[in-house]
């Protein structure tokens, strides 16, 4: 086994030069393969004698160590290079202005939360976020959502399994109001924000899917009442719909979280086939509202005999296919660049009281 550093030397400078992976392998295979030389030699041991075997062994043995480690630390090197390479290939410059003729379009939801975010940013409201997997308290105890409660029902809630050691399962929230309770929980009043996000109910059909977007608001002050409730919302809808003399209606209604509660329809014309807004005699429901109730101010920590807010939901899905338009509910999913070419927005025009919301 002598010539064994002659072997060694020989693999070695040849890994050393190995410029690309495949010829890299190629090489593994012809030296330490099935059929390689060094495996080869292995199988001359059973040959020699035992003391000849045990020394040859062990030179081959290392023999074999070495170019194993040597073919692993080229391969790391030559991996890095190629990433480095790749980098170095696939820069982009995130400053460079955008390029018109990409023609890249908002989808009309980002664009009419922007517009949701422009129209109540004007009123002194800021933006609050919660997380897309809620707990069981924050999505329906404690907006005063009992346990029997149908919303609860495992048809309209995604539960996620149960981890070891926790009392309830977590869900994917069903609406934005827990949005509401983490704000309440985590700040003091004067509380004004609005909550756009995604929400989840087990529902697809025609107008239902199982994932669409809320918005939710939540005004929290000593003296907040009805009347307040009323004007931001009136105020909110002639804005977003664009016609100062929307007709708006305040009709009785019930949430669990709210006491009293109202739904607010908006004035319309249904007749020949088409919806016209602001014109007629007919009524459209777009959201739900009313006074925070005083048990869910309570569960949050607030003082119920010292504050009062007044909340609101509505779906953004939506107030985006009446304001636009849109006939399809399931068409903002579909991901057709055809469609988004159609309904989406110019990226850089971004809505504003003052701009105009919409261009
Ligand atoms: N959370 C309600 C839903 O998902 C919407 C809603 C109604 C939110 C009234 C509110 C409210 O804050 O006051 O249907």
């Amino acid at each position: 086994m002598q010539h064994l550093d002659g072997l060694k030397d020989k693999w070695l400078a040849a890994i050393a030069g190995a410029g690309a992976l495949d010829q890299l392998e190629s090489l593994r295979v012809e030296a330490l393969g099935k059929k390689g030389e060094v495996t080869g030699l292995m199988k001359t041991l059973g040959s020699l004698s035992p003391e000849e075997r045990k020394s040859a062994g062990q030179s081959l043995n290392q023999l074999k160590d070495a170019l194993a480690e040597a073919i692993e630390a080229r391969k790391a090197a030559l991996e890095e290079g190629a990433l480095n390479q790749r980098l170095k290939r696939e820069t982009l410059d995130l400053s460079l202005p955008a390029r018109p003729e990409l023609d890249g379009r908002l989808h009309p939801i980002s664009q009419t939360i922007d517009e949701i975010v422009a129209i109540f940013g004007e009123m002194g409201f800021g933006v609050a976020e919660g997380p897309d997997i809620e707990d069981d308290f924050k999505n329906f105890t404690a907006l005063n959502i009992p346990p029997d409660h149908p919303a609860r029902q495992m048809q309209d809630t995604f539960y996620l399994p149960k981890k070891p050691g926790e009392k309830e399962a977590m869900v994917l929230r069903t609406h934005t109001s827990p949005v509401q309770i983490r704000t309440m929980m985590s700040k003091k009043p004067p509380i004004r924000v609005i909550c756009p996000g995604r929400t989840y109910r087990s529902d697809s059909d025609m107008t239902h899917t199982p994932m669409f977007h809320q918005v939710e608001g939540l005004v929290v002050d000593e003296t907040t009442h009805m009347g307040h409730l009323k004007g931001c919302l009136i105020d909110f809808v002639r804005a977003f719909f664009g016609i100062d003399d929307l007709p708006v209606r305040f009709r009785n209604s019930f949430f669990p979280f709210t006491e009293p509660s109202a739904e607010v329809d908006i004035g319309c014309d249904r007749s020949g086939g088409e919806l016209k807004l602001g014109q007629g005699k007919d009524w459209l429901e777009i959201l739900g509202c009313g006074m925070v109730h005083p048990k869910v101010l309570a569960n949050c920590g607030i003082d119920p005999a010292k504050y009062q807010g007044f909340a609101f939901g509505m779906g953004i899905e939506r107030i985006a296919m009446l304001k636009y338009g849109i006939p399809d509910l399931r068409t903002f999913f579909d991901a057709d660049l055809r469609w988004l070419k159609h309904y989406g927005f110019v990226p850089l025009d971004v809505p504003s009281m003052t701009g105009g919301l919409t261009r």
